[in-house]
């Protein structure tokens, strides 16, 4: 557990945004390298050992305009052990090396040579490559709608770790035709990276050797993976609890959940509402007002929240834990906004109803349906795999989509909780959810209904490229497959089942 910390006794770091280091006919070109560093994350906390892009953590923004394609040379000066236990009984681990990178731009139309395959990773100074790897520099066209993306790590086996190590950063591909909106900019547009961590009495990172098992179960392998992680703090930007000093007025937040396991449901405890005006895909047709708004791994929300009526007060961005919740759990707390008395200039940016187009995929002739199970297993040590369609990620490809067609994916989820999947290359949309009697599916096998469809909360009906699939729960998404062909993966993003073994590769094919 980590030690006691003060609440918001750290200012909120700004990400600091990237510059190229040079360019060619291919567009700008970046250089990012993956190191390990030392960064203080908390004022009572001694600096903790992070890896970071460029030493960073979170890595550094990217802020590109739509249309402008980019080029990053991720390079890997990582030393050869990992900071975080690593459990080598997964994937032949024990045959690779245990430190290997590779970096996927999560909400991106990539080619698939650029997408961060999990088998495409490589080591220090590309000493050693993954089967898959194909290029050092990755291309980044940057051609789609704007969003709000994030980079991380994905190599195989052992993503957790890296991430919670810090290899995470958030990208923005920005429209010029969302200037009319007048949406709060500049200094008044913040994107927050929200995650949980534990720490050491030293500083650094905590995380289990192995999961809490009773005496009756088999000996693990040490280290072990297990089934899910959960953190003891919250941190935005990369200090855990801090406080961010506003001005009394309209503010845009493009938030990120970047945590392993964790789903959060946010709120404010001034009582006053988010209005989400984007997703995942980019900016919703309508704004949505909302009091909580839940946020699973991978998701983005981009929000916008008016301070103008609380002058000198201090507001609290809190996670609902929920009436279960244990007395002691700290994570309830995210972070402080304290409002000023003074603004620099006169808030003139607007909070408009209507934001954007979204066509649906709904009339589209639809030429596949898939039935895809979410469903666990336990290995040879007892341990829970969870499974796509109890496919492990070695089996061969099964979801071969063509290109420009559409499909429904189903999922049916008979576990019992929600597992957040997310489908690279392209954003889809949801259709409904449809509850099911998940005990009498245990017992028979059959899918009984036990409800109707329900059409998908407002803050999801724009474009999605994670959409959580609650336990006993049906629950469909519209998908059209381009704009390239090529090998790409879906998975569960929670990382700890995203490692073993709920990850899938599919073709999209001509
Ligand atoms: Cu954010 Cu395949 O990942
Ligand atoms: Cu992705
Ligand atoms: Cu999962």
């Amino acid at each position: 557990m980590s030690p006691p910390l003060r609440k918001f006794v750290d200012p909120m770091p700004i990400m600091n945004t990237i510059k190229p280091t040079s360019k060619n006919k291919k567009g700008h070109i970046y250089n990012v390298d993956m190191r390990e560093f030392r960064q203080k994350l908390h004022e009572d906390l001694p600096a903790t050992t992070l890896w970071g892009y460029n030493g960073q953590f979170p890595g550094p923004l990217f802020d590109i305009d739509q249309g402008t394609p980019i080029n990053v040379k991720w390079e890997n000066k990582l030393p050869s052990r990992h900071i975080l236990p690593v459990d080598k009984s997964i994937h032949d681990l024990d045959t690779q090396p245990e430190v290997r990178t590779v970096t996927h731009l999560h909400g991106a139309e990539s080619l698939p040579d650029s997408d961060g395959y999990p088998e495409a990773w490589f080591t220090r100074n590309f000493k050693d490559v993954g089967p898959f790897f194909e290029r050092k520099t990755y291309h980044y066209s940057n051609q789609q709608r704007p969003l709000t993306m994030w980079y991380h790590d994905h190599a195989m086996g052992i993503t957790r770790l890296n991430v919670y190590a810090g290899l995470a950063g958030m990208y923005i591909l920005r429209g010029k035709n969302e200037e009319k909106l007048q949406l709060p900019q500049d200094d008044y547009e913040i994107p927050l990276m929200i995650l949980d961590r534990s720490f050491n009495r030293d500083g650094s990172l905590a995380y289990p050797r192995q999961p809490d098992q009773d005496s009756e179960s088999p000996e693990l392998p040490d280290p072990s993976i297990q089934p899910f992680f959960l953190g003891d703090t919250n941190l935005v930007n990369g200090k855990v609890w801090p406080y961010l000093e506003v001005e009394p007025r309209k503010y845009r937040f493009r938030i990120l959940n970047a945590a392993n396991t964790r789903t959060y449901q946010l709120f404010l405890d001034s009582g006053d509402p988010f209005y989400q005006i984007g997703t995942d895909g980019g900016l919703l047709q309508k704004t949505v007002q909302l009091n909580q708004l839940p946020l699973a791994p991978a998701e983005r929300a981009d929000i916008i929240i008016d301070f103008s009526n609380h002058q000198g007060e201090t507001i609290h961005l809190k996670n609902n834990l929920g009436p279960d919740a244990d007395p002691e759990d700290e994570t309830d707390d995210v972070m402080q906004f304290k409002v000023g008395t003074t603004l620099k200039q006169k808030d003139t940016s607007n909070l408009p109803v209507h934001l954007s187009r979204i066509p649906t995929l709904k009339n589209n002739r639809i030429t596949t349906l898939r039935n895809i199970k979410l469903a666990s297993v336990v290995d040879e040590y007892e341990r829970p795999v969870f499974l796509l369609n109890n496919k492990k990620w070695m089996d061969p490809v099964t979801e071969k989509p063509h290109i420009d067609e559409t499909e429904i994916w189903s999922f049916i989820n008979i576990t019992d909780f929600p597992h957040p999947i997310h489908i690279h290359l392209i954003q889809f949309q949801v259709l409904n959810r449809q509850p099911f009697d998940l005990d009498f599916y245990n017992k028979t096998k059959k899918l009984v209904f036990t409800g109707p469809p329900t059409p998908p909360k407002l803050n999801e009906q724009g474009w999605k490229d994670t959409v959580s699939a609650p336990p006993g729960e049906y629950t469909r998404v519209i998908v059209k497959f381009k704009p390239h062909t090529g090998r790409y993966v879906w998975h569960c993003h929670i990382l700890e089942h995203e490692d073993y073994d709920m990850m899938r590769p599919f073709d999209v094919v001509d």
